[in-house]
């Protein structure tokens, strides 16, 4: 069977969208001129590849196998550049890097920090919850993410690279406001503002309240890190979040922290990827990057934990580590 790269990379785009007037689009081509090399594909394979339900496209089994090779194909050739560059002592490439919703108060800045040192690296920034990011590293269409829990298993690998306090978040006129070590059994009346399933954040925050025996029960869902933060300061209730998640809230005064006993949660930082993988020049540039200067950039961009007091600030207490 003879494969051209253009026919790998349309089949791609077709796969990817399935939709053959989306990929024609991406590509800068004609509706026909997409289907026709899908057709010349099937006919080299000598199996469909794509199938139409109604109006719409679905992979076969077979097209599913040749997406999946596309992809290596187009990855190999990808890392190949990078490694000639880096023979030409020249740092190029693109780095494809996922961030949970949580990290993304950081990694902008972690972004631009490595590009203003490899300039010549292009960046793909893409942001989801924890379940997502794994999902996406899993199927390769990242290299790199960086999440605050690494699943137990072998299936990704990953290294700490900064601290993430979690610290249970209220309004600033709650009558706890103040007060030290705070049994976590005197909040069982409150309600508390979980984030979506497959949250980490919110995975911390089920575990804390489990082990302590005290209910979730009136609690209320909320998409987002900014939703909460929102609805902590319109008084729906209390949460626990990422301390860099709360730095402008806490110098506006709009938002505090709650002395309670257990928190903060000591958690890390960690930069993850596939054990199995071979990682690109640019990869392994930015894992060096984060092991590095890592833990100082996002202290210096969301301030190290100071305390439920804590002003924020780069000067502060260093909370003792524990593993995650
Ligand atoms: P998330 O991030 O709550 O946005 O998923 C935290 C994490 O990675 O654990």
């Amino acid at each position: 069977m003879h494969l051209t790269f253009r026919q790998l990379q349309v089949f791609e785009a077709v796969a990817r969208h399935l939709n053959y007037t989306r990929a024609a689009e991406e590509l800068f081509m004609t509706q026909p001129a997409v289907s026709g090399h899908v057709r010349q594909m099937e006919e080299a394979a000598g199996l469909p590849l794509v199938e139409q339900v109604g109006k719409r496209l679905y992979l076969t089994e077979a097209g599913g196998e040749v997406q999946k090779a596309a992809r290596d194909v187009f990855n190999r050739a990808e890392d190949l550049e990078m490694r000639l560059a880096d023979l030409a002592g020249m740092m190029r490439g693109s780095l494809r890097l996922a961030v949970t919703t949580t990290a993304e108060y950081f990694a902008p800045h972690l972004v631009g920090s490595f590009s203003r040192r490899y300039p010549g690296v292009e960046i793909r920034l893409e942001v989801s919850n924890r379940e997502r990011v794994l999902e996406r590293l899993a199927g390769n269409h990242e290299e790199v993410a960086i999440m605050g829990r690494v699943p137990g298993g072998a299936n990704v690998t990953g290294t700490a690279f900064a601290r993430n306090p979690l610290v249970m978040v209220a309004p600033p006129d709650h009558p706890l406001v103040g007060e030290a070590a705070i049994p976590p059994e005197w909040l069982s009346d409150e309600t508390f503002l979980l984030r979506e399933p497959g949250s980490g954040t919110r995975l911390a925050m089920e575990e804390f309240f489990a082990e302590r025996g005290v209910p979730l029960s009136g609690s209320m869902e909320l998409g987002s890190n900014e939703t909460i933060k929102q609805a902590v300061m319109a008084g729906l209730g209390l949460s626990v979040l990422s301390w860099h998640t709360l730095a402008l809230e806490r110098a506006a005064g709009k938002l505090a922290v709650l002395d309670v006993a257990g928190l903060p949660l000591h958690r890390h930082w960690y930069a993850v990827h596939l054990p199995g993988k071979r990682l690109s020049v640019v990869a392994a540039a930015f894992l060096e990057f984060l092991a590095g200067d890592g833990a100082d950039l996002v202290e210096r961009v969301s301030f190290a934990y100071g305390g439920p007091e804590g002003k924020p600030g780069p000067s502060g207490g260093t909370p003792r580590d524990t593993p995650n």
